[in-house]
C-alpha cells in the first residue's frame, strides 16, 4: 500500500504521499545525480535549468557549482515548486535560483538562454517526447548541453526489471540507443551516453550546435 501510494506520486507529486515521495526522491536520487553531473562541465557564470526539479535537490547542487550565474528549476507540480522553493530559500533570496511552475512542453524562457540543462528521472513522464526535446533545444544556447539522467534503463541482462513500475505508472524504461536516436531526431549533436554498470544507471549528454 505504502509503496503503491509513493510510486503513484512519482509523475506529479501532490498531497500527503506526494510530500513523502518528494522527500524520498531528494534522498534517493542524490547519488545518481552526483554521478551524472560529473559528465557535465559547469562554469561559475553559467545559466542553468533543471527540468522536473521535484524537491529541488538538483537545483541546490547546481547552485553550489555556479558562482555569479543563475539556476532555474521548473516543475508542473505545484507541490514540487513549493518544496523546491523551501529547500532553495537562501539561493532564491540571494538571486541565484528561481523556481517556476511550468510544463516542459512550453517553457517560460526566451530562445538560447541556457548553457546547461539537466533533467533527472523525469523524461519518462513527458507527454510528447520528441516535441518536448525540441522545446528544450529551443531554450539551450548554441554550444549548450543537455544532460538526461535515468535509473529506469532497459537491459538485456534484466529485461523485466522495471515491468511493475512501467505498468503501474504507464511509462516506459529507456534504452541507450532509443534515447540517442530521439535526441538526434530532435536536432541535437555530439550525443554521448554513459552507463554505470554496477547500478544500470544511464546519463546522456547532447549539444545544440
Ligand atoms: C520522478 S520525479 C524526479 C524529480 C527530481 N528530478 C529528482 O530527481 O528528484 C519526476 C518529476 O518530473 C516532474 N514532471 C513530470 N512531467 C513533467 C512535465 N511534463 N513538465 C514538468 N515537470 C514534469 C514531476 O512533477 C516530478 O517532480
Amino acid at each position: 500500500m505504502k509503496y503503491h501510494k509513493l510510486v503513484e506520486n512519482a509523475g506529479r507529486p501532490q498531497g500527503f504521499w506526494g510530500k513523502m515521495m518528494i522527500k524520498s526522491m531528494n534522498k534517493g536520487h542524490s547519488e545518481l545525480t552526483d554521478w551524472a553531473l560529473v559528465h557535465l562541465e559547469i562554469k561559475r557564470n553559467y545559466n542553468a535549468l533543471d527540468i522536473g526539479c521535484g524537491g529541488g535537490k538538483t537545483v541546490s547542487k547546481l547552485c553550489k557549482r555556479i558562482g555569479n550565474g543563475k539556476v532555474f528549476g521548473i516543475d508542473y507540480s505545484e507541490l514540487c515548486v513549493e518544496k523546491s522553493k523551501k529547500l532553495n530559500k537562501n539561493n532564491i533570496m540571494c538571486g541565484k535560483a528561481s523556481i517556476l511552475q511550468s510544463s516542459v512542453s512550453s517553457l517560460p524562457f526566451e530562445d538560447n538562454k541556457f548553457d546547461v540543462i539537466t533533467a533527472v528521472e523525469t523524461y519518462y513522464f513527458w507527454p510528447d517526447k520528441l516535441n518536448d526535446l525540441k522545446e528544450v533545444y529551443r531554450v539551450l544556447k548554441s554550444g549548450g548541453k543537455l544532460l538526461l539522467v535515468f535509473e529506469m534503463v532497459k537491459s538485456e541482462e534484466e529485461p523485466h526489471k522495471w515491468d511493475k513500475v512501467e505498468k503501474s505508472l504507464g511509462i516506459e524504461a529507456v534504452s541507450k540507443d532509443g534515447i540517442a536516436d530521439i535526441l538526434l531526431h530532435a536536432g541535437y549533436q555530439n550525443i554521448r551516453t554513459y552507463s554505470k554498470s554496477s547500478t544500470g544507471w544511464l546519463c546522456v549528454t547532447a549539444e545544440k550546435e
